[in-house]
């Protein structure tokens, strides 16, 4: 993004989706288009095959076991490993309590583009590297350390943290800096539901978010940027309604290229905010540091809110291209979700962008 580090959003006016790969697309959902003992083509393929299987035992098991906590309310709140149970019979049982279309009905982007256009730079630089390489990232055993000015901090296995009978879909917008984007339907829990179990103090005024940094589970990632990488909310921001942890999407469990097992969704930013693998949270009193604002501070602030009418200084968020889509379209003030204005009432947005 900063002209001496390798863009992550340069704008590619031709840039065009990847056509699905099949196998992946399968993993993903889709109906199989060659069977399993048909012979592959090349050593990229041979990788991903291998990859799929991996993901396809994960997800299954994932909605195993995320419907078996949706399932057993009765139960006392006690860890459930979404990855334990290989029951299939459950499969169907999954269902979210809550599903909200919060895209203005626009249609769902298809799954296999989702998890194959990827910014996940802990595991390679294009848009394709993440789906390939991010089959190392080990979820489980997974857990997150949260501290700073809170009453209650500590380690938190995350099969503790997130309330799996508590789980709800949204279909949100997600807008790239770089300027395409996608609609996507998340399942996780509001981020204020996660938070207040730490009892912050009235000194947080921000929430720091960090992303594992593991050069061996992580061995492509390189000096590209300053790991881990890092971000940050005002803690208004954290606790507005809009503000979501994902723990999976279309249903599954998050493929690791899209931030498994536990990432930020903020619709109405772009989408750098949206950090991924998160292992750690503080509560501070000062606006913590971001990664893309540390590596190119004019061009990526703070805030991150999607604007049309402030462009990145090397190119226009006027306009945006839906993955999928041929013709671009208008860019909507705060990615259209107006609900968050009251959140910059009286703020310059130019000088905080
Ligand atoms: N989180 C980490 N840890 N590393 C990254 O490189 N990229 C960000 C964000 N979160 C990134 C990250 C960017 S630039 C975008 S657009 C989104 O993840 C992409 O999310 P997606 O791959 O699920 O679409």
């Amino acid at each position: 993004m900063l002209i001496r580090i390798p863009p992550p959003h340069p704008v590619r006016e031709n840039d065009v989706a990847p056509a699905p790969d099949p196998a992946v697309a399968q993993s993903l959902g889709a109906p199989a288009e060659r069977g399993e003992g048909e012979p592959t083509n090349g050593c990229v393929r041979h990788r991903i095959r291998h990859g799929r299987r991996r993901f396809v035992g994960q997800s299954l098991a994932g909605l195993a076991g995320l419907a078996l906590a949706g399932c057993s309310r009765a139960a006392p709140a006690a860890a459930v490993n979404p990855l334990d149970s290989t029951d299939p019979t459950v499969l169907k049982r999954l269902a979210p309590t809550q599903e909200r279309g919060m895209a203005g009905g626009e249609t769902v982007t298809p799954i296999d583009d989702v998890a194959r256009y990827n910014n996940y730079y802990e595991f390679g630089v294009d848009k394709g590297d993440p789906a390939v390489n991010a089959g190392t990232l080990r979820t489980r055993p997974w857990s997150v350390d949260v501290g700073g000015e809170c009453d209650q901090p500590g380690v938190i296995d995350i099969d503790q943290l997130i309330p799996y009978n508590r789980l709800e879909e949204r279909i949100y917008r997600h807008r790239c800096v770089e300027a395409w984007s996608i609609v996507v339907p998340w399942v996780g829990v509001p981020l204020a539901h996660l938070l207040a179990r730490f009892a912050p103090t009235s000194k947080a005024k921000y929430v720091a978010f960090y992303t594992l940094y593991d050069p061996q589970q992580m061995p492509r990632a390189g000096r590209v940027l300053p790991w881990p990488y890092r971000e940050g909310l005002r803690i208004d921001e954290a606790m507005h309604p809009l503000t979501f942890v994902s723990v999976g999407m279309y249903g599954r469990v998050l493929p690791n290229q899209n931030g498994a097992p536990i990432r930020l969704t903020l619709p109405w930013k772009y989408g750098f905010k949206s950090i991924k693998s998160i292992v750690k949270i503080r509560f501070v009193e000062r606006m913590p540091e971001t990664t893309w604002n540390l590596v190119g501070p004019d061009e990526y602030g703070f805030y991150a809110n999607v604007n049309p009418n402030v462009p990145h200084p090397r190119w226009s968020q006027a306009s945006e291209r839906r993955l999928g889509e041929l013709f671009r379209r208008k860019t909507l003030m705060f990615n259209g979700y107006p609900e968050v204005a009251p959140l910059y009432a009286g703020m310059d947005l130019r000088r905080w962008f």
